[in-house]
This record gives C-alpha cells, sequence and structure tokens, in this order.
C-alpha cells in the first residue's frame, strides 16, 4: 500500500485548535510540507483518563506515521500531557523505532523557566492536564526554584468552540479562574491548553501588565526549529512543498469554518478514518 504523507511533518491536535501550532510552524519553518491531523470526531480530550487519551493519541499518531510522516509533534497540551512520556518509551520503539514524536509541554517549560523573572508561573489548561502535573514536573525539572500555581479552567473550551470569545461573560469566567494566580503573584502565565491563546487579550487584562505571557505556538515553533538544526539526519526525511494537507476524524461544516477562522484563511478539510 502507497503512503498518503509521504515526509510530511505530521502535526496532530484532539481538535482544530492546534491550527495554531500548524499556522506558527508554517511561519518559522515554511519550506516544510504539513500533514494536520484533528481528532474532531473524539474531542474534546480535556476531561477524559490518561488510559483513553493515550489510546486516542496513539492511534492518531500511529496513522500520521504509517502514513509517511518522519516527525509528528503533538500539539494537544492534554495528549501531550497525559499520553506522550509513555508513548515515547513503550509505543514508539516497538512500532516505529526509526520515527520521533514530540509534544508541546516540554518545549514551553523549557522556555518559561528560563523566562520567569520572579520565580512563580501560573499555568491554566484542561482538567486533565492539571491533573497530569506534568508542566509542574517539567518546570520544575528544569529549575527546581520555580514555583508553579496550576488552575485548571474546564468551561474555556466549550465558550471558544461556541463562538463566545469575544463576549463579556468569558471575560469574567478568565478574570474568575486567574484570581488564585494573581494573588500568588505569578509573573509568567502559561497558556496550557490549544485553544486559549484566542483569549490572549482577557488573560492579559486579567492578570495585569506585569504578567509575561508567552504565544506557546511562536515558542514550539522555535523550538522544532531549533531541534531540526540540531537532527540533520532527521531534517532531511522532511518533504519540501506547500501542499499542506489537513485531515479531520469527523468533516462537518461547522468544522470546515472553524478550521478557517483558527488558520486565518479558508481550507479543504479531508475526513480520515484512523482504522486500519
Ligand atoms: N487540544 C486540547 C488541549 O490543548 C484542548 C481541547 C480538548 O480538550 O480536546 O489541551
Amino acid at each position: 500500500m502507497s503512503e498518503f504523507l509521504p515526509g510530511m511533518l505530521g502535526v496532530f491536535d484532539s481538535g482544530l485548535g492546534g491550527l495554531t501550532i500548524a499556522k506558527a510552524i508554517r511561519q518559522r519553518l515554511p519550506e516544510y510540507q504539513l500533514a494536520y491531523l484533528g481528532d474532531t470526531a473524539r474531542l474534546p480530550y480535556g476531561n477524559r483518563s490518561a488510559d483513553l487519551v493515550y489510546r486516542f493519541t496513539t492511534e492518531a499518531v500511529g496513522y500520521l506515521l504509517s502514513q509517511g510522516c518522519p516527525l509528528v509533534v503533538v500539539a494537544c497540551n492534554t495528549a501531550s500531557a497525559l499520553a506522550l512520556r509513555r508513548l515515547q518509551r513503550e509505543w514508539l520503539p516497538v512500532h516505529f523505532p526509526d520515527r520521533r514524536v514530540l509534544g508541546v509541554i516540554r518545549p514551553i517549560s523549557e522556555y518559561v523557566a528560563d523566562a520567569s523573572r520572579g520565580g512563580r508561573v501560573g499555568v491554566v489548561g484542561t482538567a486533565s492536564t492539571v491533573g497530569s502535573g506534568a508542566f509542574v514536573r517539567e518546570i520544575s525539572g528544569r529549575n527546581p526554584r520555580i514555583s508553579v500555581v496550576q488552575q485548571a479552567c474546564p468551561l474555556l473550551v466549550p465558550f471558544i468552540e461556541e463562538g463566545w470569545g469575544r463576549r463579556p461573560e468569558t471575560a469574567k469566567l478568565v478574570r474568575d479562574y486567574v484570581r488564585p494566580l494573581q494573588e500568588a503573584q505569578v509573573d509568567t502565565l502559561v497558556l496550557g491548553c490549544t485553544h486559549y491563546p484566542m483569549l490572549r487579550a482577557e488573560f492579559a487584562a486579567a492578570m495585569g501588565e506585569h504578567c509575561f505571557i508567552p504565544d506557546p505556538a511562536a515558542v514550539v515553533a522555535e523550538k522544532l526549529a531549533d531541534y531540526l538544526a540540531r537532527h540533520p539526519e532527521r531534517e532531511l526525511q522532511i518533504s519540501r512543498g506547500a501542499n499542506h494537507r489537513y485531515l479531520v476524524t469527523e468533516h462537518t461544516d461547522r468544522f470546515a469554518q472553524l478550521a478557517g477562522e483558527w488558520l486565518g484563511h479558508p481550507l479543504t478539510l479531508e475526513g480520515v478514518d484512523l482504522q486500519p
């Protein structure tokens, strides 16, 4: 059977929010062909158990690798937090020992651990991401002097997906969620969910001007560029060109519209079935 995505740089997310990461990668590394996969049939991942997220993630990443992607970036914070380490240690060496799968938690954690001036970092994410403690482990692992305060914001993904991003109710919700982080006087805030950059202005207004809020997509794209520069053998395997593919496990008009909004221009979504 011929491969469907030969040499393409895979980007996986539970849905369409990861298109912000795909967009940043396209801007920073415009020469590579991307294959984006959003598991729209099974989203959201953010309130699911680690075992289920692991199963969904191995199926989706396995699809991209089996279709020819030499490298996959897991853009979903929840999947990176709950499934990536196990996938890299147990699953990848058995099924695709010559491929690589990277996530978003480590590059963002490294960046904020180095950037935080006051040593107090806040993390917002889905309930599953926060419950996993992955950001705390990674940030403290890089710099043990940093204290990390987390806050789950489970209502924000559905609000954004409903198109309520600019409503005053959403700004109020953001203010309520970040209150414990303000009280802890965090100097840096991690937007640890694909969707939250859509509410960056609301988070910035709620946290005040002294709090630094990095753009996670730009950080991930920069760290990926650095990774490829350090691994030229892998970089050479990635195909060049602008024929990017956008795949989803469930195709609806609503998803097509949302995808255009996330990416900033209209695109063609292709439906795929992850089962072999
Ligand atoms: N992509 C998820 C994340 O970054 C948010 C959406 C979901 O819950 O599936 O955590």
